[in-house]
């Protein structure tokens, strides 16, 4: 069967590539502007040509002829957490990038046959759903055909991880758009335990550590009492994470302070999760190579603003499958 090209957009550090490779497509190109994600997303994904700039300096007829287009588009202007602002925030124009992108490829007969798009669930509510309805009508605009829906990386990708986002499958051809269907991409039972990515025992540097000399010790101590558990600590107060799962990873990860989510390892001292652990919790395979120039906050941030591969996997399967399905039958007609 046919390869599907894909380039990525905003790739980070290629979680959208690890899904759609794993799923049998052929990602190709990407660009990325932070030359830290570059530096690991060229450690790990050998064969794919990054270009590192910001995309407003990309034009359509420098991104080969693919078949498929992703962006995982900055969420920061979409993000409760966030500013609120949407397209009035300069960052909110990351859509329009992908729209004007996707304008110069058609006229480089590269228009993309699937456009894959990746962010937070409140981008669906945001200002009373006016920006995805901006959003919707522009891919409408384009051609496009919009299927999206809501997944829960713990729900739909069997790793330990409360993560929800919202994924937006833009289909230009009827046919594929009918082959594709949200149902068969149910939720599937959580197998995947913290204990298969937490190393209990693991010997870790000191820096990961929360001891005596620490000014939030003490609360840390009283709270973080049960192992199986993941803890956020919040300022004043330190929140259980129930069920085993570890809370949403986020970017601010890197930002220092206590944003890494907490552990009561089995010799009872309070650590961080690990970087790699993270990395883990996202569902990146175990030989994934952290590159060891780049220091731990870089790669907590990265590991917070990519996406869960499993989940990116099943959903580019079924767009795998549902374009297939109309080759053969144009093949066979
Ligand atoms: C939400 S993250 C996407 C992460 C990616 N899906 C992954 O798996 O790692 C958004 C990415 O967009 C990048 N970005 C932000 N502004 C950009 C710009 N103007 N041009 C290109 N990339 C940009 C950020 O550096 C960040 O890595």
């Amino acid at each position: 069967m046919k390869k599907y090209k894909m380039a990525s957009l905003f790739a980070g550090i290629g979680g959208i590539d690890y899904g759609f490779e794993q799923a049998g497509a052929e990602p190709i190109w990407a660009n990325e502007i932070d030359k830290y994600c570059a530096v690991t997303f060229n450690a790990n994904h050998k064969k794919i040509k990054l270009v590192i700039d910001d995309i407003s300096n990309i034009k359509g007829c420098d991104i080969p002829k693919i078949d498929i287009l992703s962006a995982g588009f900055p969420c920061q202007p979409f993000s409760i957490a966030g500013y609120r602002k949407g397209f009035e925030d300069d960052r909110g124009n990351m859509f329009h990038q992908i729209m004007r992108l996707v304008d110069e490829m058609e006229t480089y007969n590269n228009k993309p046959r699937v456009l894959f798009l990746e962010n937070v669930k409140n981008l669906k509510t945001h200002d009373n759903g006016h920006t995805f309805e901006v959003i919707k009508s522009e891919l409408e605009k384009r051609k496009y055909i919009v299927k999206e829906k809501i997944l829960n990386t713990c729900e739909y990708g069997n790793v330990p991880q409360n993560r929800e986002r919202i994924f937006i499958v833009c289909f230009l051809n009827l046919k594929d758009s009918e082959n594709f269907n949200w149902k068969n991409i149910p939720k599937i039972q959580l197998t995947n335990t913290i204990d298969n990515v937490i190393d209990w025992n693991a010997e870790v540097s000191k820096k990961y550590l929360y001891e005596e000399d620490k000014k939030c010790y003490k609360l840390l101590k009283e709270n973080i009492t049960a192992h199986n558990t993941i803890y956020q600590f919040r300022r004043v107060y330190v929140r259980a994470n129930k069920n085993n799962i570890c809370p949403t990873l986020t970017a601010n990860m890197g930002m220092g302070g206590h944003n890494v989510p907490l552990i009561l390892d089995n010799k009872n001292r309070i650590r961080k999760l690990l970087p790699r652990e993270c990395l883990l919790l996202q569902g990146f395979p175990k030989e994934m190579i952290i590159p060891s120039e780049l220091c731990d906050s870089r790669v907590y941030k990265q590991a917070g603003n990519a996406v869960s591969v499993p989940v990116i996997k099943r959903v580019a399967k079924e767009i795998i499958n549902a374009m297939q399905e109309t080759d053969l039958k144009n093949a066979n007609n």
